[in-house]
């Protein structure tokens, strides 16, 4: 079973088997996906709308026109890790072979690349003429993933090919169409995001300009790769991720409570939240004067990473985090090379912050350092593609 967090498009074309989608949707829901119902017009003869949002649980676009600002054609296209036309009927797979884009359905398949696969189901005549195996064999040669159709009753009384297959050689089509893209499949990672605070009275707390964009796009491309995702946020500003245990804490001690706890069941950490250094001495229930900020008492917190590395497992992977104003790359390099001995770490993401770079951008630049002293310069690239790129060496590492 794949785990939460992955996301499938479920297209559903005006075909008298429509209604078989609402199984297919239930078992793809069973196996852990969230699915997403985007039916074509013709298609609602057989099955309406309210029947997709109740069994989906989720807003069911139809038409390009609606909700226009969210641009759904696009945000669906990258959202979803597979998209699944079920029944796919001869006139859809025609304008797919066409490469044309006049509804909902059409836009989002001409503008994702994630794995698509076709479930046609029609009238055996149909499914034999030439124009529709042809249409096949270019959708094929452009990788989409055809099913083959069931022989056996048709609608009325023939009796041919063409037949709606049953969820389950759906779902095993699903299934290894997203192997290739499911190398953190049964792996569990805690990734922490944003930074903490350390309250010093009702008003005012020590904290950091983490915006938390790292971690997140760390967890949903950890998530859409298969892995099993808990992501402990500390005072991010950002929407939750579908999918995705959430935890939010606000201190440095309550994320290593948390953590205490977790740890000890996951194969790899990914520490991409700041900690705030210190915290003060004694919490203030009233607020401070300002004349007693002068001779307010700090003391450190504890290093949460490597109070963890003295727990590690073997297999386990610690990676971990530094913001640093170095804009020297030796140095850079060596001090992000001390962290990692000093922590314990298996790799370490350092970036050069000076002059606010970085916090609360979407893109990066930085060096990635291992304990084999591999080292990888990043060239500024966006955050997402960052993630991509950590999680390609944190694979390599689980083995
Ligand atoms: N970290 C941690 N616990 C802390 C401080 C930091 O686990 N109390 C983690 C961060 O999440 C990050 C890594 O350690 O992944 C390095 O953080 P950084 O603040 O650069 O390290 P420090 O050890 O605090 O070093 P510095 O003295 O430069 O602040």
């Amino acid at each position: 079973m794949f785990p939460r967090g992955r996301k499938i498009l479920l297209g559903v074309s005006g075909g008298i088997s429509a209604y078989k989608s609402c199984d297919l949707l239930r078992r793809l829901q069973d196996h852990g996906f969230i699915v997403d119902v985007v039916p074509t017009q013709a298609s609602l003869n057989f099955v309406g709308k309210s029947t997709w949002e109740a069994l989906s649980g989720r807003k069911v676009y139809m038409d390009l026109w609606s909700d226009v600002e969210k641009i759904p054609h696009i945000s669906m296209a990258k959202e979803n890790d597979l998209i699944v036309i079920a029944p796919a009927t001869a006139d859809l797979l025609a304008k797919l072979a066409a490469g044309r884009a006049d509804d909902l359905l059409t836009n989002i398949v001409l503008a994702s690349t994630a794995p698509k696969v076709l479930v046609p189901a029609m009238h055996t005549e149909m499914w034999l003429n030439p124009a529709t195996t042809e249409n096949v064999d270019t959708l094929r040669k452009r990788g989409f993933i055809v099913v083959e159709p069931d022989e056996g009753r048709m609608t009325g009384t023939d009796i041919g090919v063409g037949r709606y297959p049953e969820s389950t050689k759906i779902i095993k089509a699903i299934d290894d169409a997203l192997i290739a893209t499911s190398d953190l499949v049964g792996k569990k990672i805690i990734i922490t995001a944003g930074g903490t605070r350390e309250p010093i009275d009702p008003i005012r707390f020590i904290g950091n300009r983490s915006s938390g964009k790292q971690g997140f796009a760390l967890a949903m491309a950890a998530a859409s790769r298969g892995a099993q995702v808990h992501l402990v946020t500390a005072n991010t500003e950002l929407p939750n991720i579908e999918g995705i245990t959430v935890t939010n804490v606000e201190t440095a001690e309550q994320m290593l409570a948390v953590l205490d706890l977790e740890f000890p069941h996951c194969d790899a950490l990914i520490m991409s939240a700041a900690v705030a250094d210190a915290k003060v001495v004694n919490y203030s229930d009233f607020k401070i004067g300002k004349e007693s900020l002068n001779t307010l008492a700090l003391i450190k917190n504890p290093d949460i990473l490597k109070s963890l590395s003295g727990t590690k497992k073997p297999g386990q992977i610690l990676i971990g985090f530094a913001a640093e104003t170095i804009s020297d790359v030796k140095e850079l390099e060596a001090n992000a090379t001390a962290k990692l001995l000093s922590k314990s770490l298996d790799m370490i993401y350092v970036n050069n912050v000076a002059g606010g770079a970085i916090f609360g951008s979407n893109v990066t630049q930085g060096l990635i350092i291992d304990r084999d002293k591999n080292i990888i310069q990043v060239p500024e690239i966006s955050k997402d593609t960052l993630a991509d790129i950590l999680l390609d060496q944190l694979v390599s590492k689980l083995g």
